[in-house]
């Protein structure tokens, strides 16, 4: 499942190249995914598949009819209230994220900002800027709901190899941002989250 999916450029992609598995794009705009959906229900000689589903839910809906729902959760260069949930989170947000997945699920999570290049949000949110004591900070506040984490900066050209449309908007728009990766899994034992 990719949660704010934006275009669903990268789950066309996840989907196309990995035709055994089932893959749900999400987001609480759904305009934005209309041509690509309308793509993937072609004939598959004109780009159409049968594994690649589009839908819409937002962070605050989540996870609706969708509790347990996916086996791996893909955040990419989330804005906004999607943003600020995942980079300066709180307990109840990330359990709404979290609780799309099956127990053992696994997680990424890909963001970046910097206060130059995106300061608007950045005060609007609150974000602080990403240094160590804030990666390390941002690791306590997920394994804090019980998930286990590793928490990293990523370099641009990482997000350049990301298929979707704001990893590339971003690593090549010349504007200089820190990036962070996310990546964890979803306890066995204990699938909820503290709420
Ligand atoms: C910069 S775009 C990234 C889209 C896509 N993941 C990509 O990499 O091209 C961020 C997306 O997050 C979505 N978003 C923001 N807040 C959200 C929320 N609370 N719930 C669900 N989606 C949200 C926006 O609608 C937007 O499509």
């Amino acid at each position: 499942m990719d949660f704010g999916a934006g275009d669903g450029t990268y789950a066309y992609r996840l989907a196309k190249a990995r035709p055994d598995t089932l893959v749900l794009a999400t987001d609480a705009n759904l305009d934005a995914m209309a041509e690509i959906s309308q793509r993937a229900s072609a004939k598959p000689r004109k780009g159409g598949l049968t594994n690649a589903f589009f839908g819409r839910i937002a962070l605050d809906e989540s996870p609706g009819d969708l509790e347990h729902f996916a086996d791996s959760l893909s955040v990419i260069l989330p804005w906004g209230t999607l943003l600020a949930a995942v980079a300066h989170p709180k307990a109840s947000l990330l359990a709404r994220l979290f609780s799309l997945l099956k127990p053992g699920g696994t997680f990424e999570i890909l963001f970046g900002y910097s206060e130059c290049a995106d300061g608007v949000m950045v005060k609007n949110h609150r974000l602080s800027p990403i240094d160590d004591t804030q990666l390390r900070a941002l690791e306590r506040s997920y394994r804090d709901v019980a998930l286990s984490v590793k928490v990293r900066q990523a370099s641009n050209y990482e997000v350049r190899l990301v298929p979707s449309t704001w990893a590339k908007k971003l690593s090549y728009g010349g504007k200089t941002r820190t990036f962070v990766r996310i990546t964890g899994v979803v306890p066995v034992s204990s699938c909820e989250t503290k709420k």
